[in-house]
């Protein structure tokens, strides 16, 4: 029968085939040794003189890393081994060869490893940290549909900008122009009038000409907007789904977490509520440390990082001024020159994750905020139809998925953390 590596403790005392790819093999006189890789985890198989048959003894000889082979044999609880079983093989039969993989445990340096980018996700700990991915994913849209959220995807081709046209991938659509979506937002907030709680969950795209380790071309966003919520809430709404995720994946994937050698010591204690700091007060706390801060403009990574030392927990910093927000910002009432915005900050220098806030839901003040952006009111009239049918105060936000996985995985780079990364000056593999 043939079973999967994880499923090899069901299975002792019976004879069980295995089909995998050679992670590691070696002989000494009488006795061989295989590690199978089967993506479910890694098996120790043990040839023996004697027990196996002597066509797979020689077999053996002609294994290389990564050739793909079904392995015949008696599964038994050996402490030792890894995932604590082992195969008394009996048979092996080579399935695909491979002659020469490039990726060896020597090191390599990362545009190599990006260009087998293909192969490379083989390797345990990018193996590891894709397993953890998938697992966020589960547990972003877990939260939401567990909570009455109707999932209501955006389109990716739009006509209009959400986060500014200096990002903006222009492509063409038939005999018109289209952008690729920056953010499914301004569709969740038509969708939340139908729906009234609602999400997107999808690939979202900025041309941006940068090389950071926090920026993708390509990335994951998951989008909740809510009818009636307002900055305060939303807020609240962002704790207790970023705490979900975090806690749920350290119970889940608590074997990966250990192979990316994650300490997470720091992750056990993300537990709503965080602390919140107005921009004002955040302004004062960044200029102690970096005077050159321009108070009134936007933060650099370096300044997230000098706010998020002094907290053990994520921070939200709210009340951006409007004046470096996109155009759909709520203004506060009560001074217009901040807007009703909120980002959050990770700790361990992982910086922004979330951003988002309140919507500004009067028609009149969109209009005017749209022309100040320099933007095409004529590409914003279903948007502006939201407000003139029921207008309703509403709040959501995004969460960029792969920065997620770095700050739970404790990897430095969001390049890793998607199987097949997007980047400025990078479309291959
Ligand atoms: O702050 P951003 O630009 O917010 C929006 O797009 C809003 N329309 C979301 C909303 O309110 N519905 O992006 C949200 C998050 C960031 O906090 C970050 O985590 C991630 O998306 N992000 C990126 N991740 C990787 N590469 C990039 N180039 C990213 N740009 C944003
Ligand atoms: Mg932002």
């Amino acid at each position: 029968m043939r079973v999967y590596i994880s499923d090899l403790k069901d299975h002792v005392g019976k004879t069980v085939e295995l089909k995998g790819w050679v992670y590691n093999h070696r002989s000494s006189g009488k006795i061989k040794f295989l590690l199978l890789r089967d993506g479910t985890g890694i098996a120790q198989c043990v040839y023996f003189r004697g027990e196996c048959s002597e066509e797979s003894f020689e077999v053996f000889e002609k294994l290389s890393q990564e050739t793909s082979v079904k392995v015949t044999g008696v599964v038994r609880e050996e402490k030792r081994s890894p995932g604590g079983f082992e195969i008394s093989a009996r048979e092996l039969e080579i399935i695909g060869g491979s002659v020469d993989y490039p990726i060896s445990p020597k090191d390599h340096g990362p545009d190599f490893l990006m260009n087998n980018r293909h192969l490379w996700i083989r390797s345990k700990k990018q193996h590891a940290l894709l397993r953890v991915r998938a697992e966020i994913v589960a547990a972003i849209r877990d939260f939401f549909d567990g909570r009455g959220f109707t999932l209501t995807d955006a389109p990716i081709f739009t006509p209009s900008a959400c986060e500014g046209t200096s990002t903006l991938f222009e492509t063409k659509y038939f005999d018109e122009k289209a952008y690729l979506s920056q953010s499914g937002q301004l569709y969740m907030e038509a969708t939340a009038a139908a729906f009234g709680k609602v999400y997107c969950f999808g690939p979202t795209f900025r041309a941006e000409k940068s090389k950071t380790r926090r920026h993708l071309i390509e990335f994951w966003m998951v989008e909740p907007e809510v009818a009636f919520n307002d900055l305060y809430d939303n807020m609240e709404l962002a704790e207790q789904f970023v705490e979900y995720v975090i806690q749920r994946t350290l119970k889940n994937k608590a074997e990966e977490l250990k192979t990316l050698e994650r300490d997470t010591t720091q992750l056990q204690k993300v537990i709503a509520p965080f602390p919140r700091l107005h921009y004002k007060e955040a302004a004062q706390m960044i200029l102690k440390e970096n005077p050159a801060f321009q108070v009134g403009g936007d933060f650099g990574a370096p300044d997230e990082a000098i706010i998020s030392a002094k907290f053990e927990k994520p921070v939200f910093v709210h009340h951006f001024p409007s004046a470096i927000k996109a155009f759909y910002f709520k203004e506060d009432p009560t001074e217009p020159e901040y807007s009703m915005s909120c980002d959050l900050l990770a700790p361990e220098g992982y910086g922004e994750v979330i951003g988002g806030g309140e919507r500004e839901i009067s028609h009149d003040t969109l209009v005017r905020k749209i022309g100040e952006h320099n933007l095409n009111v004529k590409d914003f009239e279903w948007y502006l139809d939201v407000r003139k049918y029921g207008t309703f105060p509403h709040a959501g936000f995004g969460l960029g998925l792969e920065r997620t996985v770095a700050w739970i995985s404790g990897i430095q780079h969001v390049r890793e953390t998607i199987p097949f990364p997007r980047l400025y000056g990078r479309n291959y593999p």
